[in-house]
């Protein structure tokens, strides 16, 4: 039997055939504002207030009163509280940047992470964690041993991924291949505001529905709608997220 992680998002559970593969990487891409974070602030916080999992947040890119207020906005009510009392723990970008060499943070961190108090992990996001590293052979050794750990010790993570486009003329990144599922979030433009999507394109070890269904963003975060679109990918290789 596989277990399973719920995200606890409206719609995206039976996408995904009852949630996410437990112990399992997934990359949650998208392009600026598609929602990764937002994304990344549920699964945290529904782990904590429905599922009783806690859970740690890497942000390299907002830091602790940002993703409170990022909360807050779209309704996850008990974000500070359940910070307060460390079932959300937060690692933003004041940390993993402070004087200690960026190695020395992440050991401390991954020291969480072997701490089986822990059940869920977000890094977001990939692309600002991979700046730290000079050489592309270090970031990707320290790629493989990030994800080893978080598997070793019955984490399910996410990591949020900046791509720009869902087919990229350029090499598909390693992490693509590394991760055990791969979730795109696409917004396009329209005349009247923008549509948003999601796309469950890869999940290991699960049969997933690989439609691509619209989602939106309001109060309580993303809601997947349960009709998938009639939406089409022409310009496979052009098409922007
Ligand atoms: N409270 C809210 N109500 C409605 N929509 C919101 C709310 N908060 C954020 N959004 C929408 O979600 C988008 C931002 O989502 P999010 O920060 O998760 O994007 P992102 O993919 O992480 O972007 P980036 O790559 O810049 O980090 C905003 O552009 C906005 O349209
Ligand atoms: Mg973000």
């Amino acid at each position: 039997m596989i277990e399973l992680t719920k995200t606890g998002i409206d719609g995206l559970d039976s996408i995904l055939n009852g949630g996410i593969v437990k112990n399992s990487t997934t990359l949650v891409s998208g392009n600026p504002g598609a929602g990764k974070t937002i994304f990344g602030l549920q699964f945290i916080y529904n782990g904590v207030d429905q599922f009783d999992e806690k859970g740690i947040f890497l942000s390299f890119e907002e830091n602790q009163e940002d993703l409170r207020e990022a909360a807050e906005s779209i309704g996850l009510d008990r974000w500070a509280e359940y910070v307060d009392s460390d079932q959300i723990r937060i690692y933003d970008k004041r940390e993993l940047l402070s004087d200690n060499e960026f190695s020395t943070s992440l050991d401390l961190i991954l020291d969480d992470c072997k701490d089986s108090e822990f059940e869920r992990v977000v890094l977001d996001s990939l692309a600002m964690f991979e700046l730290f590293f000079d050489d592309e052979k270090e970031r990707r050794t320290y790629l493989l041993k990030f994800t080893d750990i978080l598997k070793e010790n019955g984490l399910t993570t996410l990591m949020t991924n900046e791509q720009g486009a869902v087919f990229p003329k350029s090499d598909i990144g390693l992490e693509n291949y590394l991760t055990d599922g791969n979730i795109y979030l696409l917004q396009t433009p329209t005349e009247s505001g923008v549509n948003r999507y999601v796309w469950v394109a890869k999940m290991r070890k699960q049969k997933i529905d690989t439609d691509i269904f619209p989602i939106e963003i309001e109060q309580g975060g993303i809601k997947v709608h349960k009709n998938a679109s009639a939406f089409s990918m022409m310009n496979e290789d052009e098409y922007p997220l």
